[in-house]
């Protein structure tokens, strides 16, 4: 095993031991970035007079030498036996430019680089999954549009409770992701800050312009507390929640169309290049691309339980625990980044079921608040025309009738100011025009809600 330590050590190590302390099989990853910060701290060195302009060169280039392998021939990094990916680029570059390598760990620590590593590493998932976010919503907005004024039943304890447009509800959704947007770009701002220059706890003694430094990496600040920067995890744990926040969002979207693709719903239809059918009955069509995103909430929402867990009990600075880290927030933006995508993509193959939706909308009573509105309107207390309503619906429901189908006669029996205008007071476009109000489902501002929705994606792209 390359070790980057080892001077006050007699025996080997255990191999046992030494498979269950290594993080290369996984901080591998990390490679691009430890060289990226590997380069700029060099910089930083040779500016603080520790290294010649001439050791400088050879280093940058050894650094250069190595992604360009690494990026060729994946065998580079699976046959080594480096600890982690620090000592790995320290053993490859030694190979390439022999002593000088080892300079370049002059007033550092494998603490603060792997702090660096891991926000610039961060820092670049994040933008992906914005832009992801940012697909997804533009799918939505497609498919609000395509069947934006169709009627639904809106939902409450799952019982029809009234009626909205298909544009409304969809548009619910694109709030949540709005919202998830925002507090991704918030965890991006908290990761885009510098540790490098924090040594392993105590600060540095070499000169290092820790601002250049910042500057050259592209954070927004330097961190200003060594002992802080290199036990901080708070912003590897804020990024697993804004995570686990939009994987809770995906989910509730995954139960409502998987819901809503049962025979017994029947307001839409997945598209087959997203459905899945069974080994054994030939007829069925499985949502299976929708349950694998609700399931998957499960284990994101676990990691998070543990990176807190993992944190909570160590005491300062760095510890080994913390390198609990990585697989953790590794799996959850793999994880979400595909769920994204695959949302995105059953969301582009979905064909509404228009007539099934409006007739679930008509049924149901859904229009009995219409009608308690309307009493209130002729002067009624509302207390009062809910609990008449409540009264009707159940005479109704005895006759198996709708609202719309009793007569004058019948209605005047509860309450003689009921005239004939209470039939367009039931209709379900008074309804859904009735709603006018900001945030309502009305036709009308629904549309204006949409034009917004747009405007505010493309102001949000490329950034
Ligand atoms: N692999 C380690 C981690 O992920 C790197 C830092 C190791 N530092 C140390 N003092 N052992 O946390």
């Amino acid at each position: 095993m390359e070790k980057l330590w080892g001077g006050r050590f007699r025996e080997a190590l255990d191999p046992e031991f030494a498979r269950f302390n290594a993080s290369f099989p996984f901080d591998r990853r990390l490679l691009r970035a430890d060289i990226r910060a590997n380069a700029a701290y060099c910089r930083a060195l040779r500016r603080a007079g520790v290294l010649s302009e001439d050791e400088e060169a050879r280093i940058l280039e050894g650094l250069e030498r190595i992604l360009e392998r690494a990026e060729r021939d994946s065998d580079y990094l699976e046959r080594s036996s480096a600890e982690d990916v620090h000592g790995f680029v320290e053993a490859r570059l030694a190979e390439l430019i022999g002593e000088t390598a080892y300079k370049l760990r002059t007033g550092r620590s494998r603490n603060d680089q792997v702090s660096t590593d891991l926000r610039l590493y961060l820092r670049e998932q994040c933008d992906l999954l914005l832009e992801e976010l940012r697909q997804l919503q533009a799918a939505l907005l497609d498919l609000a549009e395509r069947y934006a004024e169709v009627a639904l039943p809106g939902y409450t304890h799952l019982q029809r409770a009234q009626p909205v447009v298909w544009a409304h509800y969809l548009l619910a959704y694109f709030e949540m992701f709005e919202r998830d947007r925002e507090r991704v770009r918030l965890a991006r701002a908290r990761v885009n800050v510098l540790p490098l220059g924090s040594g392993a706890l105590a600060g540095t003694s070499v000169p290092i312009d820790r601002e250049w430094l910042a500057r050259e990496l592209g954070f927004e600040r330097v961190a200003g507390n060594s002992l802080d920067a290199v036990s901080d995890r708070d912003f590897v744990l804020e990024v697993i929640f804004a995570a686990a926040l939009l994987q809770m969002h995906l989910s509730r979207l995954a139960e409502d169309f998987i819901l809503y693709a049962t025979s017994e719903f029947g307001f839409l239809t997945l598209g087959d290049a997203v459905a899945t059918g069974s080994s054994l009955m030939p007829q069925k069509k499985n949502p299976d691309a929708l349950e694998l995103i609700r399931g998957k909430a499960g284990r994101v929402f676990g990691h998070l339980m543990s990176g807190l867990t993992m944190m909570k009990g160590l005491p300062l600075a760095y510890n080994k625990d913390m390198q609990e880290d990585k697989e953790a927030v590794f799996d959850v933006l793999d994880t979400v980044r595909a769920s994204v995508r695959v949302a995105t993509v059953v969301l582009r193959h979905v064909e509404l079921r228009p007539e099934r939706m409006t007739q679930a909308a008509l049924e149901g009573y859904t229009n009995a608040t219409e009608l308690a509105d309307y009493l209130v309107r002729k002067g009624m207390a509302f207390r009062h025309a809910h609990e008449l309503v409540g009264r009707i619906v159940l005479y109704a429901a005895e006759k198996g009738k709708s609202l719309n189908e009793l007569s004058l006669e019948e209605y005047r029996r509860f309450a003689p100011h009921i005239e004939g205008d209470v039939y367009d007071a039931l209709s379900l476009e008074r309804a859904l025009a009735s709603k006018r109000a900001i945030g309502g489902t009305a036709p009308e501002r629904v549309r204006i809600a949409l034009c917004e929705a747009r405007e505010r994606l493309q102001g949000a792209q490329g950034g």
